[in-house]
């Protein structure tokens, strides 16, 4: 895992179908690794398929997810995330991270809306991040998002995240951008 880890930390490149073939075939000499969201790749076969598994058998992958909605009231996507299991194993990717929010509600919003800052959310969010690592017999990190509003706002942003962190038990990916962004909005130190 910390091999995989520190790979976050260098240059890394976001893998698109649109230019996968031009990389399958002249893969960039500076890339350390290369992050995807799996819900992209998952159900691809046929060419992009094969452009793919050429590509994770000869380079470090990580996913980023977009769409659990970890932070939701509806119930857990168990079975998105048996597969996402089953995908990772077959490709060989050790790192799965996801973002602190929820993105459904009785359907898909296609944003990451925030989770209200309480003690009943941090509850709420940490046993589904249990639930998650349960399933995938492994830990995954949770990243801070940017929020436009804090409904219902009962703590501070960075005492509801280390919440969520210490009570999930589960690892962190920060996004340094989202913090400097929230802190000019919301006017706090960064
Ligand atoms: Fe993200």
């Amino acid at each position: 895992m910390d091999s995989v880890r520190n790979l976050v930390h260098g240059a890394g490149l976001g893998l698109r179908r649109s230019f996968l073939s031009e990389i399958v075939e002249q893969p960039p000499s500076d890339v350390g690794f290369y992050e995807v969201a799996p819900e992209n790749w998952m159900t691809i076969g046929g060419k992009f398929g094969k452009q793919f598994r050429a590509m994770t058998e000869r380079f470090a992958f990580v996913c980023h997810g977009l769409s659990l909605s970890i932070g939701s009231s509806d119930a857990l996507d168990e079975q998105f995330v048996r597969d996402l299991k089953l995908f990772m194993r077959e490709h060989g990717i050790r790192f799965y991270s996801e973002h602190l929010s929820y993105c459904s509600h009785g359907g898909h919003l296609y944003d990451l809306m925030p989770m209200p800052f309480t003690q009943d959310a941090v509850k709420h969010v940490a046993g589904r991040i249990r639930r998650v690592q349960d399933i995938l017999e492994q830990r995954i990190a949770i990243e801070n998002i940017s929020y436009y509003a804090a409904p219902g706002q009962e703590m501070r942003e960075i005492d509801f995240f280390n919440a969520v962190v210490s009570e999930a038990d589960c690892d962190v990916l920060i996004d340094i951008n989202n913090i400097y962004v929230n802190s000019v909005n919301h006017g706090y130190d960064a």
